[in-house]
């Protein structure tokens, strides 16, 4: 046997006192956003196929849930509507009424809840027949005729309460457009956290099981997103999107799904002072809950690590369906429950 180590890194991993006081990081929910699935009607809590603890809420049980976050130290809400099939069209034009599900549930809990963070997603795919977040002709999806129904969509979601509007669509030049809608308008406070790396991802297949927002098999309809969400092999193309929404004003960037891209995470927070967030999205949420109910791992500690690792890797902010487990789990760890 050879000289016993001098140096060892298991002194500060002894206790649980001791680990606590060399952690490197920590999450606490202030930092977290919940998105919520919005459904017409009153009194709907409809359960979400594959995402237990996730269901499409009517205005007045949103305003309940979100209470119910903000008192466990939740404030921040990604808002998604689920538009009834006639009020959508070929356009997604429907998307910039003022009187949409989006416009009216932001009205509402601005009102029921002052302080809460409200986050509205701009894209045309919850309003698109064919499922996509542009204008589609002739079997393309239009770029520059997309972008200037979302800087529209941007104000008018601004004016109905929208602290942050956050362009998920991944058309290029709708952050500058948006900033030059919002300002023109006089919203120069609305804050714009850009999709900025969102993928063409397969782990967002309970979403649009959520909002029946995936694209339909039709001619003349791209069959996936492929032409505007970004090539899952492509790391410096992100630093290339991430630097261009920085230059159009972007507040905050953001890095969708989660965990199969913290090298993305951990690249743009070393590159950008601009505050990064990452979606931890709807596939990472049912994919911790299906080994659950399997008995193969412990759901909440699952939760726990994989957000602590968004976080670790650089995020600053971070969206995920656990917001409310991952805040009871942190409270209880610091006491407060
Ligand atoms: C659409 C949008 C999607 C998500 C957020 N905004 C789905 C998509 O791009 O098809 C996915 C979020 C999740 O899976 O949790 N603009």
């Amino acid at each position: 046997m050879g000289p016993l180590p001098t140096i060892r890194p298991r002194r500060l991993r002894q206790s649980k006192t001791i680990r606590a006081l060399v952690r490197e990081t920590d999450l606490p929910p202030a930092r977290l956003v919940l998105p919520m699935f919005l459904v017409e009607g009153e009194k709907q809590v409809q359960p979400i196929h594959g995402m237990p603890g996730v269901d499409r809420l009517s205005i007045d049980e949103a305003i309940r849930r979100a209470e119910k976050a903000m008192s466990m130290g939740v404030g921040a809400f990604a808002l998604f509507p689920k538009v009834p099939q006639e009020g959508k069209s070929a356009d997604g034009s429907s998307a910039i009424r003022e009187d949409t599900l989006a416009c009216r549930s932001l009205r509402a809990i601005k009102k029921a809840l002052p302080e809460a963070c409200l986050i509205a997603d701009v894209a045309l795919d919850p309003f698109s027949t064919v499922g996509h977040d542009g204008i589609v002709a002739r079997g393309r999806v239009l770029n520059d005729e997309t972008v200037a129904v979302l800087a529209k969509m941007a104000v008018v979601q601004a004016r109905a309460g929208a602290d942050i509007v956050a362009p998920s669509d991944m058309m290029d030049g709708r952050v500058g457009a948006m900033r030059h809608a919002l300002d023109t308008a006089g919203l120069t406070d609305t804050i714009i956290l850009a999709y900025s790396a969102k993928y063409a991802s397969s782990f967002y297949g309970p979403f649009r099981g959520a909002l029946g927002s995936a694209p339909v098999e039709a001619p003349d309809v791209p069959k996936d997103k492929k032409t505007y969400q970004m090539d899952p092999a492509n790391a410096i193309e992100a630093v290339l999107e991430a630097g261009l929404d920085v230059d159009e004003a972007a507040d905050m960037i953001m890095v969708k799904p989660g965990l199969p891209y913290l090298d993305i995470i951990a690249r743009l927070a070393a590159e950008f002072d601009t505050p990064v967030a990452a979606y931890h999205v709807s596939g990472e949420y049912a994919m911790l809950h299906a080994a659950a109910a399997q008995g193969l791992m412990d759901y909440e500690a699952g939760l726990v690590e994989s957000l602590l690792c968004l976080a670790r890797a650089g995020s600053r902010v971070v969206l995920t369906y656990g917001a409310l487990d991952y805040a009871a789990w942190w409270r209880r760890e610091h006491g407060l429950a």
